[in-house]
Formats: structure tokens, C-alpha cells, sequence
């Protein structure tokens, strides 16, 4: 199980100091939404931006481009630190190559797919990425309501790791908190992105530990992950 914080729920004024606090609380990675006001309405943080982060830890950076033409940051995103890239599989035919990119300059790979999209079209790139995740809001904000009608999607993408034999880890990200965290984890899911209900926390470390709790009493056994879905 990997707890990924989203700062984009943190204290604006104070971005190094809230990275540092989820680092010491025991967050598993950092997740880092760059939105271009193109994709998504809009405007978030740049390379320079992750950066500055990365200066002040070594927690993974899990970067989300929430972005319409991501090439544009690939590299500069990789220099600034980032271990894992996500792109959008709504980008349509410029999808393949943009994995590639970013696997070729040896970063994790990750695809993204929004609620309206379906779950079907990330099938062409199952064998290409080491995480697909499963948006459970709309993307372009913070403190939206999960979607539930997207837990079939994870449990669908859990199938097709199972009957591939693939090892994608399977992310959630929208609307997490620990009730939620527990049903995504009963239909699969593995990476737990949160923002609101991690960093509105006083206590982030007890937040990190009851929704490791909470995902732990929701999760199957490994073994059965895939049969349960079905
Ligand atoms: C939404 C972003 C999320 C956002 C989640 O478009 O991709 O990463 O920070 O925030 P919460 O957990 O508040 O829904
Ligand atoms: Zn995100």
C-alpha cells in the first residue's frame, strides 16, 4: 500500500515546510499535480516549483500532468526531480510516444484516465507503465466528491493486471479519504492519493496511520485481489 499526499491541499505559503511534514509523518510518496489551465481550468506549479521541493526531500514525487501537451515539461520535470509521470490517456494518439518519453529518461510510468473516459481505452498500454490510475473526480481541483460509480473501473483494471500477469500498481485520486480509501482498496486499488483529508489534518501523521488502517481492514488478501473483482 503507498499513501501519496497531495500538496495541493497543503499550506500555499509554506510548500517546503508542508513536503517536509508529510515526508516525517510517513507518506510513502508525494503526490504533485501540475495543471496547465488548458486540460484543466486550472493553474497549479511548474518544473522550477518541483524543484525547490525536491531540495528540501527525498520522499518519491509522484508528478500528475494534469496537462494538454505534457512534452513541453517532460524533461524539465524529470531534471527537477520527479519519479514517476503520469499523463492523460485523453491525449489520444500522442499517448504512446509521451510514455515513452518519459520511461527513456528512466522515470516510473503512469497513466491517467478521467471519469467520463472509458476505462477500455488505457487496454493498448497495460504492458508500457508501472501505474494506472483511476480518477474518482473530475480533475482540475481539490475537495470534490468521490465518484463512486469509477470503483468498477478499478476493478476492471485489477482483472486485466491478474489475467496479464502485470504488476501496474493501481492508483486512486479524487475525493479520498479513509471510508473511500477502503472501498478502492476491496475493488484493487494500491496507491491512495488525498489531499483534503491528509493535509486539513493537525495530526498528519495519525491521519497517514488511520487511513493505513483503513485501507489494510478494506483490502483482500493479495491473492484473491482478482477474484473478488470479478
Ligand atoms: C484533482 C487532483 C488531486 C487533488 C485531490 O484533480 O488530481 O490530486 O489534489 O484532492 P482531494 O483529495 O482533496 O480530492
Ligand atoms: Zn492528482
Amino acid at each position: 500500500m503507498i499513501l501519496a499526499p497531495s500538496l495541493l491541499a497543503c499550506d500555499f505559503g509554506r510548500f517546503a515546510d508542508e513536503a517536509r511534514r508529510a515526508a516525517k509523518a510517513g507518506a510513502d510518496w508525494l503526490h504533485l499535480d501540475i495543471m496547465d489551465g488548458h486540460f484543466v481550468q486550472e493553474l497549479s506549479f511548474g518544473p522550477e516549483f518541483v524543484r525547490v521541493i525536491r531540495s528540501v526531500t527525498r520522499i518519491p514525487f509522484d508528478v500528475h500532468l494534469m496537462c494538454a501537451r505534457p512534452e513541453v515539461f517532460i524533461e524539465s520535470l524529470a531534471r527537477a526531480g520527479a519519479n514517476l509521470m503520469t499523463v492523460h490517456v485523453e491525449l489520444g494518439d500522442r499517448v504512446g510516444p509521451l510514455l515513452w518519453k518519459i520511461r527513456s529518461l528512466g522515470k516510473l510510468v503512469g497513466l491517467a484516465v478521467s471519469p467520463p473516459t472509458a476505462v477500455s481505452q488505457v487496454v493498448p498500454y497495460l504492458n508500457q507503465i508501472d501505474l494506472l490510475l483511476i480518477m474518482t473526480v473530475n480533475p482540475g481541483s481539490g475537495g470534490e466528491p468521490f465518484i463512486q460509480e469509477m470503483l468498477p473501473k478499478i476493478q476492471q483494471a485489477a482483472i486485466w493486471r491478474h489475467e496479464r500477469s502485470l504488476n501496474y500498481h493501481i492508483e486512486v485520486d479524487g475525493g479520498i479519504d479513509c471510508a473511500t480509501a477502503a472501498a478502492c482498496a476491496r475493488a484493487g486499488a494500491d496507491v491512495f492519493v488525498s489531499g483534503t483529508a491528509l493535509f486539513g489534518q493537525r495530526h498528519l501523521k495519525r491521519a497517514l496511520e488511520k487511513m493505513r488502517r483503513a485501507v489494510t481492514a478494506g483490502a483482500p488478501p493479495l491473492a484473491t485481489h482478482a477474484t473478488a473483482a470479478r
